[in-house]
């Protein structure tokens, strides 16, 4: 029935996984997170993405980025690494040599042809876990052989309009849903289809979440959930589990700062200062 299709994601439901930091730790047992995206002018997700990360309690946080975004990245965000591209202003080979528990991938990347050509090789190739956003979903859904290529569990982040890109039109929201849940199945990706109400849907199942106001429909605050869910899949969540945590302590974080910014002040860089205490919030 509907019911057992569905399930309200609050607090509970998230303590039901929730794994405590252990004494005896260290910043390997917490993963190694990899942002890969940037293009010019758009440097600035990657820094919230990668920011977000870091603030989600990823071991080692390195970021991918054409050149032009090395300086401000290392003069703004200290704690990250950053690995540049041999291209100035736009991915155009996906090249690293460190080996990452997790990637993050597509935020600010942009749709230059070289850059089209860098993710169909580097998806031929790589073995690492997904977590897909923005641009890289626009160019999945403009190379549909791409999709074939994602590793198993790939969690994708599509807000509505990259979610009619990717999975096409629909008619009600009942179509919606059956369209997204046999994508996800055909192609076994965790789909979270933000919006006021974000929905993660894996293997038939669809988690509600309970979190999250209009304070947050302003630019940066999907590139902050990227970061947000790829550190979460670093430290050892499985990718469903870090979607529905990530999207709830995401909602969390901004349900907390508005309360000290109001709906129309509340930014991204923001929404980044309130995930501590959507931590703390927990117990
Ligand atoms: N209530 C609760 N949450 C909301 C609301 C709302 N009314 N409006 C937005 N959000 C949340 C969404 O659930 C989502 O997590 O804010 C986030 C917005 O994410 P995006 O739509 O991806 O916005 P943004 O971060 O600005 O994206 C940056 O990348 O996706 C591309 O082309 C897109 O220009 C955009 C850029
Ligand atoms: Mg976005």
């Amino acid at each position: 029935t509907a019911e057992t299709d569905y399930e309200l994601i609050g607090k509970n439901e998230v303590l039901a996984f929730y794994e405590p930091r252990k004494k005896y730790s260290h910043k390997g047992t917490y993963g190694h997170s990899l942002i890969i995206g940037g293009s010019y002018g758009k440097i600035g997700a990657v820094h919230l993405a990668a920011k977000a990360c870091l603030h989600t309690g990823s071991g080692l946080v390195t970021a991918y980025v054409p050149q032009c975004g090395y300086t401000p990245l290392q003069t703004n965000l200290p704690e990250a690494m950053v690995i540049t591209d041999a291209a100035e202003k736009h991915i155009s080979k996906i090249d690293f040599d460190i080996e990452p528990t997790v990637i993050g991938l597509g935020i600010g990347m942009g749709k230059d042809t070289k850059t089209v050509n860098a993710l169909g090789q580097f998806l031929d190739v790589n073995k690492t876990p997904l977590v897909i956003d923005a641009d890289a979903l626009n160019i999945l859904s403009e190379n549909e052989e791409f999709l074939d290529k994602l590793p198993p569990r790939s969690v994708l982040t599509p807000h509505p309009k990259e979610l009619e890109r990717l999975i096409g039109k629909w008619d009600g929201d009942f179509q919606k849903l059956e369209m997204a849940k046999s994508f996800s199945q055909k192609y076994d990706c965790v789909l979270v289809i933000k919006g006021s109400n974000t929905l993660t849907i894996y293997d038939g199942k669809g988690y509600v979440n309970t979190t999250g106001n209009p304070g947050m429909a302003t630019g940066g605050t999907g590139d902050v959930l990227t970061g947000m869910v790829t550190g979460l899949i670093a430290q050892g969540y499985p990718p469903l589990q870090a979607a529905i945590f990530g999207v709830y302590m995401h909602g969390e974080a901004g349900d907390t700062m508005v309360e000290d910014t109001g709906y129309q002040t509340l930014t991204a860089s923001k929404l980044i200062e309130g995930i501590g205490e959507a931590f703390l919030d927990l117990f």
